[in-house]
């Protein structure tokens, strides 16, 4: 079923004020193919009645589209760079600057179906003997309540977890639960506090972080909103945090809020100088920020 023109305006519009996800004319097949289950879902005749809904402010109809339009890629050890100065300089740095304190606190900023943080959690739990008594915590968030409850469930298929993930974890940290499924180990599930949160709101409610790990999702957004959500984020850290993004993704030309660490590609840290002033976009996200319930109860800040 053809999108109309005028319709698909109309639905790029909301999505993009929900979500700062800017979707082009060039999508339309992309938008009608991953539509076409919430058309079916709501039984509108065509895409018609599903961009009424949506003008109307249907919250459940906007909320399922912006889902649907979330591209959730990831996964375990993308790009493995991060991961490995993650171990090797992130970790060590903070280790000795938080000795008194012995807390750190840890944000995957857009965690898709979990494997980011839980690779975060697994080299956590590999340096557990060196770093015994902190306090660490690891807060991942995203916008699609569907890829948290996968998250939730740490379910992986073997195609998933052949992806970058090495053998002597996947066998150490994973239980084989029919032949093409593997479940992550409950230990290393609750080391992760899972939330639904949308990167165009205040952060202010999650507390602040001494590393961020916000990967591959700017490459979604606009300048005007990768700079306020980099500008939000750089008022959640101290000056001796550090900021990973993908590998598409810089702070070049987009925010002063944050400087290269030198040497590592796409680790930042915050700029000493006081942040400039960057001007938040007029958008009033009805999606809002709360925690995954059935995760929230049972998931505890772990001790590393
Ligand atoms: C391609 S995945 C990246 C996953 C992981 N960070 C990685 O690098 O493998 C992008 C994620 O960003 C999420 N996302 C998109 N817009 C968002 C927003 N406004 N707030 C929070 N998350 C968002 C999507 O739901 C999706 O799961």
């Amino acid at each position: 079923m053809p999108i109309q023109d005028t319709d698909y305006d109309v639905i790029i519009q909301i999505v993009r004020q929900q979500s700062g996800i800017v979707l082009t004319r060039e999508k339309t097949y992309l938008l009608e193919s991953r539509l076409a289950p919430v058309n079916e879902k709501y039984k509108f005749a065509d895409f018609s009645g599903l961009a009424l809904a949506m003008r109307g402010g249907n919250k459940d109809v906007i909320r399922d589209v912006v889902d649907a339009l979330t591209t959730n890629e990831s996964l375990f050890f993308r790009d493995m760079k991060p991961f490995d100065r993650f171990r090797d300089l992130m970790i060590p740095a903070l280790v000795q600057s938080r000795a008194s304190q012995k807390t750190l606190r840890i944000w995957c900023a857009a965690c898709s179906t979990g494997q980011e943080p839980y690779s975060l959690a697994i080299i956590l739990r590999e340096l557990a003997a060196k770093w015994n008594g902190f306090k660490v915590d690891i807060i991942a968030t995203d916008l699609c309540r569907d890829v948290l409850k996968r998250s939730a469930e740490g379910i992986y298929s073997q195609f998933e977890v052949q992806r970058g993930l090495p053998i002597q974890y996947l066998l150490k940290y994973f239980k084989q639960i029919s032949s093409d499924k593997w479940q992550l180990n409950e230990d290393i599930r609750k080391m992760v506090q899972l939330r639904e949160f949308n990167l165009l709101e205040s952060p202010v409610m999650l507390g602040r972080f001494d590393i961020v790990f916000c990967r591959n999702v700017l490459i979604y957004f606009d300048q005007d909103t990768k700079g306020a959500i980099l500008e939000r984020i750089s008022k959640q850290m101290p000056e001796d945090g550090f900021l990973a993004l993908g590998g598409a993704e810089t702070v070049l030309g987009v925010s002063s809020a944050f400087e290269l660490v030198p040497g590592e590609k796409g680790i930042y840290r915050r700029t000493m100088q006081k942040s400039a002033q960057i001007v938040m976009p007029q958008i009033r996200p009805e999606i809002t920020n709360k925690p995954i319930a059935a995760n929230e109860k049972t998931l505890q800040p772990s001790r590393v």
